[in-house]
C-alpha cells in the first residue's frame, strides 16, 4: 500500500506489513502485546524542531518560545527529549507539572495553563520558579499574586484573552468565541478590568498576552484575526500605561492528517501567513514586534504514533437498508481512544501484518466496552477477508490517545512504545490489573 500522509516519517510498508523504524509490526505485537501506541521517537523530535527552527525563521531575536501542549501526551521521556530539542511546555495541572518536573524540564522553560488552578498547583508552580503563569480569571489574579508575595518573588504573568472568534473545528474544542469558561472577554471589558488588577499588584509582572482559538485548525485566517485582535489589546495597553508589553502567544491548535485525503499542517504553512499579519498588525498598531509564541500539542505528537490491536472477533450484521455491516472487535476501544465518541473524530484503519487481496465491505471497527458507542472508526471499507488475530493498525493517534485513556470496563491502559534507530523501548508501562487494585481500599 502506498504512505499517506498521516502515517508517520520512519514507517514503511514492505511486502503488506507495517514496519516502524525497520521493525515489522507482528514483531512489535509479539514483543508488546496490544493494544500499544508506537511512537515514533525521530518524527516527534523532527517535527518538534521543525516548529522551533520555523519559529526562529520567521521571527528571528523575536521568535519567543514554542511550548509543546502536554496535554496531547506527556510521560518523563517526552519531556526529557523536549528538553533537549531546547523547546518550552505548556502544562495545565498538578500533575503535568509533575511530569515535566520530573523529566528534567527547567521551571524556566515551563508555561502554566488551567482556567480553575488549585490554589496548592498555583503555590508549587510560582514555587518551582516557572517562567509564566497565564492568568484566566480574577481569582486567580489574586490567588498568583498571594502566592509570589509568600515565597517573594516577582511572579511572571500572561493574560488569556478571548478574542471572540469562530475556529471552525469541532464544538468541544473551539476555545475562542465569547461563550466559553477560558479566558477574559476582550468585548466584554473583562480583559481591561484584568490588566488593571494586574497592574495594581507588585508581585507580578505582565509580560503580555495569550490565546488559544481552537484545535485541529486549518489554514490561517483564525490566527490572523486573533492577532489583529489581541495587538490590538496590546496598543490599548500601550497607550494606557506607556510600555509596550513584550510577549504575544498566539496558542497551538494546528491541524493533523487522520485520512488518507487530509495533511498534516506544517509550520512552513502557517507561521509565514501569521507572520505577515503580525507585522502588519505590528504596523497598524504602531507598536514594535512583541516576542511571539506558540503551543502546538497534537500537531508534534499526533502524527508520531500509531494504535496496534488484534481482532478478536468479526461479525456480519445486517443493517437497515438490507446491507452487511462487518462488525470487527478489537482489543482496546474507547478507553485507548475517546475521540471517536467525543468528537465524531475519524480515522483510518489497514490490516498491519499482511496483505490481502479480497474486496473490500463495508466495516465498522469498534472495542470491546460494553457499549454500542464504543466506535473507534464508523464506517470505513476494509478487506473482507479480515480475521480474528490479523493486527489492525490506526495511525495519527498520538495526541489525545493515551492522554485521555480511561479504565472504563476496569480495562488496564495500553503502554506507548518508543521506536528509534530500529530499536524498541517501552516509556509507559502497560498498566496492570493489580495497579487498578491498589487504588480499590478493600473492606474485607
Ligand atoms: N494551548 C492551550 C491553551 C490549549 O488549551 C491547547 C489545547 C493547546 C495549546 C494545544 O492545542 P493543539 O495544538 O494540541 O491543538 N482533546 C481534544 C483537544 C483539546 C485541546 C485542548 N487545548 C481532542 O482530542 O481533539
Amino acid at each position: 500500500m502506498s504512505k499517506a500522509s498521516m502515517w508517520s516519517k520512519n514507517i514503511s510498508f514492505t511486502n503488506g506489513e507495517l514496519n516502524l523504524s525497520g521493525i515489522p509490526a507482528s514483531q512489535l505485537a509479539k514483543e508488546f502485546g496490544t493494544p500499544t501506541f508506537f511512537l515514533d521517537e525521530e518524527a516527534f523530535r523532527s517535527r518538534a524542531i521543525a516548529w522551533r527552527d520555523g519559529l526562529k525563521a520567521e521571527f528571528g531575536s523575536n521568535a519567543g518560545q514554542v511550548y509543546y501542549a502536554s496535554k496531547a501526551f506527556i510521560s518523563t521521556a517526552v519531556a526529557h527529549w523536549i528538553s533537549e530539542i531546547g523547546i518550552g511546555i505548556d502544562v495545565c495541572t498538578g500533575g503535568e507539572l509533575a511530569v515535566a518536573l520530573a523529566g528534567g524540564v527547567d521551571p524556566s522553560m515551563i508555561e502554566v495553563h488551567g482556567n480553575n488552578k488549585s490554589l496548592s498547583e498555583i503555590d508549587r508552580a510560582v514555587s518551582q520558579g516557572v517562567k509564566t503563569i497565564v492568568v484566566d480569571s480574577i481569582f486567580e489574579i489574586e490567588r498568583v499574586a498571594a502566592s509570589a508575595k509568600k515565597h517573594g518573588v516577582r511572579q511572571s504573568v500572561l493574560i488569556r484573552l478571548t478574542p471572540g472568534i469562530e475556529a471552525h473545528t469541532h464544538e468541544s474544542i473551539s476555545t475562542a468565541h465569547e461563550d466559553v469558561k477560558f479566558g477574559f472577554s476582550i468585548a466584554s471589558g473583562a480583559a481591561w478590568i484584568a490588566v488593571e488588577a494586574i497592574s495594581k499588584l507588585p508581585e507580578l509582572e505582565l509580560r503580555g498576552v495569550h490565546c488559544h482559538i481552537g484545535s485541529q485548525i486549518f489554514g490561517t485566517e483564525a490566527f490572523e484575526i486573533a492577532s489583529d485582535r489581541l495587538l490590538e489589546f496590546m496598543a490599548r495597553y500601550r497607550d494606557a500605561f506607556g510600555v509596550e508589553l513584550p510577549e504575544l502567544d498566539l496558542g497551538g491548535g494546528y491541524g493533523i492528517a487522520y485520512l488518507p485525503s487530509e495533511v498534516t499542517v506544517e509550520p512552513a504553512d502557517v507561521l509565514p501567513a501569521i507572520g505577515t499579519a503580525v507585522r502588519a498588525a505590528c504596523a497598524k498598531y504602531a507598536l514594535q514586534l512583541p516576542l511571539i509564541s506558540i503551543e502546538p500539542g497534537r500537531n508534534i505528537v499526533g502524527p508520531t504514533m500509531f494504535t496496534l490491536y488484534e481482532v478478536g472477533t468479526v461479525k456480519d450484521v445486517v443493517i437497515e437498508d438490507g446491507s452487511i455491516r462487518k462488525y470487527i472487535s478489537v482489543d482496546g476501544g474507547m478507553s485507548d481512544n475517546a475521540r471517536t465518541a467525543l468528537y465524531d473524530a475519524e480515522y483510518f484503519a489497514c490490516i498491519a501484518q499482511r496483505t490481502s487481496t479480497a474486496s473490500t465491505t463495508q466495516s465498522r471497527l469498534v472495542g470491546k466496552h460494553c457499549e454500542t458507542g464504543d466506535i473507534i472508526i464508523r464506517d470505513i471499507q476494509l478487506p473482507s477477508d479480515v480475521v480474528p488475530g490479523d493486527l489492525i493498525a490506526t495511525p495519527a493517534t498520538g495526541a489525545y490517545g493515551r492522554s485521555m485513556a480511561s479504565n472504563y470496563n476496569h480495562v488496564p491502559r495500553p503502554p506507548v512504545v518508543a521506536v528509534i534507530d530500529g530499536n524498541a523501548r517501552v516509556i509507559v508501562r502497560r498498566e496492570t490489573e493489580a495497579d487498578l487494585l491498589a487504588l480499590d481500599v478493600a473492606e474485607m
